[in-house]
Parts: structure tokens; sequence; C-alpha cells
């Protein structure tokens, strides 16, 4: 029996929603529902490129790629993801080696991914990294 005309609707609705949702998430990537569903970490290598901006000692952050690396010696790398444990939007700055969450105030330590200050109290997952060729290589091979 051919679907009802009714079904039919109903399948173009959801899918016209579908799209919009979408657009949406495009628009507010820090604040969408979509947005906070995606993984907190990479589930591909991602290239950092120069592993020399990251200052020795210090932390920078790839807010583009949602992470956040750190050089606590030449040569040595950690990174974290830099999506906030609290409610999923991704770091806006780091002052010093802390990171800062635009949306509740969190603040995270990015040498150890600590929570610093809620509301978030769960620590940014760790991301393997290693420095090849002079470039940083972030993810699940690295
Ligand atoms: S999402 Fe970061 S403090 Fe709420």
């Amino acid at each position: 029996m051919p679907p009802q005309p009714s079904s039919r609707r109903t399948v173009l609705k959801g899918a016209a929603l579908a799209g919009v949702a979408g657009l949406g998430a495009a628009a507010c990537s820090t604040d969408s529902k979509l947005g906070h569903a995606q993984t907190p970490t990479p589930t591909a290598p991602v290239d950092l490129g120069a592993a020399d901006a990251v200052p020795v000692g210090g932390v920078k952050l790839y807010r583009e790629q949602r992470l956040v690396v750190s050089c606590p010696a030449e040569g040595q790398y950690k990174a974290f993801s830099a999506q906030c444990t609290h409610a999923g939007c991704v770091l806006d700055k780091v002052e010093g080696t802390e990171g800062n969450c635009p949306c509740h105030g969190s603040r995270f330590d990015c040498t150890t991914g600590k929570a610093l200050k809620g509301p978030a109290t769960v620590p940014l997952p760790e991301v393997p990294v290693r420095a090849e060729g002079g470039k940083l290589i972030a993810g699940p091979d690295a």
C-alpha cells in the first residue's frame, strides 16, 4: 500500500526542521545544542601548525580546533580539549596558563586540564599530541 499523503508531509516537515537546526548550529557554534553534542576531543589527527607557536612554559589556544596546548619544557607538549566541561562552550581566551569559558565563567588550568573555578568541576579531557617535523599533530593517532 502506498504511503498516505499525510505521512509523506510529516517526513518532509521533519527534514525541513533538521535543515533549520543545522543552520542554527553554523551560526552559533558555541551555544547550540548541536555544538554541545560534538565530541569534545578530535576523532582524527589535527594539524595545529608550527610547534614553536606554543611558548615554552606557556599555553596556546586553538579555538577553531577546540584544543589548548601547553609546553612545560622545550619539545614537550600536552593538549587538552578546549570545550568547557560544564555545558560545552569553547574557551575564548587563555590568561597565563588559565583558560576562560565565556559562557558562565569557568576557569581551567590548561597545563593539567583541571577545573579551577566553577560551575565546571570536571577537568578538560587530555588529547594525545606530538611534534613531528616542527609541526604539532593532535588527536587519536598522535
Ligand atoms: S559552558 Fe563553560 S562555564 Fe558553562
